[in-house]
């Protein structure tokens, strides 16, 4: 993981959507094409399974989405995007596109990478998320790996990925396989029998939504393989962890590095908030602790992690933090900045 040195610093482009397919009732593909201006490579960096992008859509709304696609110039990618009703607006600007829309994107980044060469795969899929798991799919079925696929729906005609699951083939092969659970149909499904029927050596990757996320952790948690080790277990996140979101805020200082300077951060503050109102500036885009934009290495201090990318070992690892939602827990937290 490299901070806002190399990976994380803006790669924004301006693109154009060049086709939107309605996937169904509500969930709609999106080809997005880097524009040829003449004075970049007006390709995308980056492309691999567990990537996402940040769309920049009107009214400063900034959205992750996950690639599922693209193309082998690298020039376009494909996302899809559940419109939500009820919603807080950005999926209902994504469906307001149209062909031919000028937008502008970030990234690709990627904090949910594929472990090369793992023995066996576990792929779980809820709703929509779906996407970065389609996309992991795709690259382990061209490499001939042994993966069983989970793609979980509440009902049929919501499983906008089904058709590219089984043309995947993985039901063609003896050592692995792809199913598709509709809980209006088979009930809710039962990952304690999963997990625990599991190859040892299996890898797990999903995501989904939270209570889905939740209990898969907790039935990794109490199940370990037959080495008596918990398994691999891979996840992204929609929303931070309930528990994050209700944690309590105390105050504390952050000293910037290079200059020396001390700032205090409040409860009703954020360190990326303190930062830029002291005019120091760090690359951000959701501001939730979603899309990693605004990871920062931390020289000194301990964090408080509060977002929901970072995996356990890079939380425990101390050495970086997501400014705009996590904390120190000592009175003071240096940045290398
Ligand atoms: S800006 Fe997205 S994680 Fe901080």
């Amino acid at each position: 993981m490299s901070s806002n040195t190399a990976s994380n610093m803006p790669t924004k482009k301006n693109c154009r959507v060049t086709k939107i397919d309605a996937l169904t009732d509500n969930i709609s593909s999106f080809e997005i094409e880097v524009l040829d201006e003449g004075f970049d490579k007006p390709s995308f960096d980056n492309l691999e399974p567990g990537a996402h992008l940040d769309v920049y859509l009107d009214d400063g709304i900034i959205r992750q989405y996950s690639l599922w696609d693209w193309s082998d110039d690298k020039t376009k990618v494909s996302v899809a995007v559940k419109r939500e009703d009820q919603g807080n607006g950005g999926s209902l600007k994504m469906h307001q596109l149209k062909v031919g829309d000028l937008i502008v994107i970030d990234g690709p980044r990627n904090h949910f990478k594929l472990t090369p060469n793992a023995p066996h795969y576990t792929l779980i899929a809820g709703g929509i998320g779906v996407t970065p798991i389609f996309a992991m799919a795709s690259e382990l079925a061209s490499q001939n790996a042994k993966v069983d696929v989970y793609y979980l729906v509440q009902k049929e005609e919501l499983a906008a990925f089904a058709s590219r699951f089984e043309n995947l083939g993985f039901n063609q092969h003896d050592e692995s396989s792809y199913q598709l659970h509709c809980d209006d149909q088979n009930g809710m499904f039962d990952f304690d029998s999963l997990i625990k029927k599991l190859p040892s050596d299996s890898v797990i990757y999903t995501c989904g939504p939270e209570p889905m996320l939740n209990k898969i952790i907790e039935v990794v948690d109490n199940n370990p393989n037959d080495k008596n080790e918990k398994h691999e277990l891979h996840f992204e996140r929609f929303t931070i962890a309930t528990e994050e979101a209700e944690k309590e805020n105390s105050s504390f200082e952050v000293k910037i590095n290079s200059t020396g300077e001390i700032y205090t951060v409040n409860e009703d503050e954020t360190i990326l908030t303190v930062l830029s109102d002291n005019g120091v500036d760090v690359p951000s885009a959701c501001a939730a602790g979603l899309c990693g934009t605004c990871i920062t290495d931390v020289l000194e201090g301990d964090i408080d992690h509060r977002d929901g990318i970072l995996s356990d070992d890079e939380k425990a690892s101390n050495e970086y933090m997501c400014v705009c939602i996590s904390r120190a827990k000592s009175a003071q937290i240096t940045l290398d900045l």
